[in-house]
């Protein structure tokens, strides 16, 4: 179901260019056409999965806006699409468990197939925020689509049904995914440059 693995020895190519983000370097972890092929595979699972259904799809903001515009363009089903906001990180890079909804999606989701559309899960706690709240509304069904993974620093209730790629536990940028609000124009997924040695 999942084939495109990043996992945790991938090591950039020697031609990557670091870019710098802030005070940081980083260095491409997936590329553009990786992205954009995996993209597809998982419209494809979208088309078949709910076929003949008018799914609500809900795109977590900010990170994931990127991904969704992709995914979106490339199903041919009808979707309702939404918005929220979960916000976890502020400017810093590490986690916390809190978590606040920020758009209020109440009254359209009884009885409905829900699709929410994360870009990464790391902790999994802003996940598991998000889906005991649409527990409370009644849906027919909800399935979480995310394009990242960290299995290693995951520990939620429930792993995402859909999943991109499963990656380390480093700090990604790209393709929607910010540090400090930059990076977010990056076409590809870019990690942390490798400390330089003395
Ligand atoms: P979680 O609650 O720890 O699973 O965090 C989920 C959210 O944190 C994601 O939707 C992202 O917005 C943000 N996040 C987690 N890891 C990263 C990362 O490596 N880069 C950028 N944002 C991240």
């Amino acid at each position: 179901m999942f084939r495109k693995k990043i996992n945790a020895c991938s090591m950039p190519m020697q031609h990557d260019t670091p870019i710098r983000v802030h005070d940081r370097l980083f260095v491409p972890l997936i590329s553009e056409a990786e992205i954009q092929a995996r993209v597809a595979e998982l419209a494809v699972r979208i088309n078949e999965d709910y076929a003949g259904r008018n799914p609500l799809i809900i795109v977590v903001l900010n990170g994931a806006f990127v991904f969704a515009a992709d995914l979106v363009r490339l199903l041919t089903i009808r979707p309702e699409i939404q918005f929220i906001r979960i916000s976890t990180y502020g400017n810093s890079m590490q986690s916390t468990e809190t978590a606040r909804v920020l758009l209020d999606l109440e009254g359209q989701l009884e009885h409905r197939h829900v699709v929410l559309i994360e870009d990464i899960v790391d902790t999994g706690y802003t996940m598991d925020f998000f889906l005991s709240l649409l527990d409370q509304h009644n849906p027919a069904s909800v399935r979480v689509m995310t394009l990242l993974f960290k299995p290693e620093r995951y520990g939620g209730r429930r792993p995402p049904e859909y999943i991109g790629f499963r990656i380390p536990p480093a700090f990604v940028v790209g393709y929607g995914m910010d540090y400090a609000q930059q990076g977010r124009e990056l076409r590809a997924i870019y990690q942390p440059a490798p400390e330089p040695s003395n």
